[in-house]
């Protein structure tokens, strides 16, 4: 006769002794395996008289159910436990003193650029670069400004070599697009990027500096198109309330020329330090693309017009943050660049 009780003991005190999870394994083969202890008492019902065997199966049942229910409990024990343990080893001192690593910022001259980017990203432009040494080409020929021409004074310009020199304007990128796109029209682009000329450091002047080009070139394109983007422009980086006006003036790559003001955002046009008691303040260079810059570049201007301007970055860097010395700009001192945040 099978001693129930014995056997439940035995594989009770069995179970109770487990502490790992490896132990429970091999002690769930043992009693629950195809050759285990279970299986072992199921065997025996073949010796039995045939009327025993319902009330062994139904106690060799039983054991089986209780045992496998206690296995399965003490294995959830042990997962929780080392559970437990795990997070007990990682857990963090958040009281722990820290190296404090400065956040990185944006330069001044790269916020206005972004900021400029993203008004023209916003009405569909491209943006464009272009080479910072560049082809006599593209930075004059190109641009009206012809080998003999005057206006090259103006632009006093550090050389590489006859055919090469250092980028003196982004105009240069303005006549390599209307190249490169010439059978592909219309076009509306913006060209940042460093241009260089030979002068004297001083408060308002660099020998290296930054512009954005812009340049729209299309079938009726007009002036009109030009005030409503720059006002556009102006309200974007200088606020809401500006106005822009354009004033004649002169360049060799556009006909009629425009130099374009804002109305003065220190005191909103009344007259003050900043415009000099005008209430205007200029920021760009602007006009009508010069039908002569479009032929050299393969448009048909009789088809074809376009607007262009040019605005300096470290200038309207300068307005909008009110720096009063351009060489504060290229010194790189972290305690004047900290000052600065592109969400401002
Ligand atoms: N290239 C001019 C400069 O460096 C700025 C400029 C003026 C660009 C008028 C333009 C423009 O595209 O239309 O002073």
């Amino acid at each position: 006769m099978q001693d129930w009780q014995a056997f439940k003991q035995q594989w009770e005190t069995a179970c109770d002794s487990i502490a790992e999870r490896s132990d429970l394994e091999k002690l769930k083969v043992e009693l629950l395996g195809k050759k285990g202890a279970i299986a072992g008492l199921m065997g025996q019902m073949r010796d039995l008289e045939p009327q025993e065997r319902a009330a062994f199966g139904k106690e060799v049942n039983g054991l089986k159910d209780y045992f496998t229910n206690k296995i399965e409990t003490i294995s959830q024990a042990l997962e929780n436990k080392q559970l437990q343990a795990s997070l007990a080893e990682g857990s963090l001192d958040i009281s722990m003193p820290y190296t404090r690593i400065p956040r990185g910022r944006l330069h001044p001259v790269s916020i206005v650029r972004r900021q400029l980017e993203e008004v023209f990203i916003s009405m569909g432009y491209q943006v464009v670069e272009g080479p910072e040494v560049e082809l006599d080409l593209y930075n004059f020929e190109r641009a009206g400004i012809p080998a003999d021409h005057p206006a090259r004074d103006m632009q006093d310009t550090f050389f590489v070599d006859v055919q090469r020199l250092l980028r003196t304007h982004t105009t240069a990128i303005q006549t390599r697009v209307l190249e490169a796109q010439s059978n592909n029209l219309p076009i509306k682009v913006v060209c940042p990027g460093k241009d260089y000329r030979r002068d004297d450091d001083d408060a308002t002047h660099s020998h290296q500096f930054s512009q954005m080009e812009g340049l729209v070139v299309g079938e009726g394109i007009t002036m009109g198109d030009l005030k409503g983007t720059l006002e556009l422009l102006a309200k974007r980086m200088f606020g809401e309330s500006r106005t822009i006006r354009l004033r004649p003036s002169y360049f060799q790559f556009t006909e009629p020329s425009a130099e374009a003001d804002v109305s003065c955002f220190a005191c909103g046009g009344k007259g003050c330090s900043l415009c000099k008691g005008s209430g205007w303040i200029e920021i760009l260079g602007s006009g009508m693309v010069h039908p002569n810059v479009l032929e050299m570049a393969g448009i048909d201007s009789s088809k074809y017009s376009g607007f262009a301007f040019g605005a300096g970055l470290e200038r309207i860097a300068m307005l909008k943050y009110g720096i009063e010395d351009i060489r504060n700009l290229f010194a790189n001192d972290l305690r004047f660049l900290a000052h600065f945040n592109r969400f401002e």
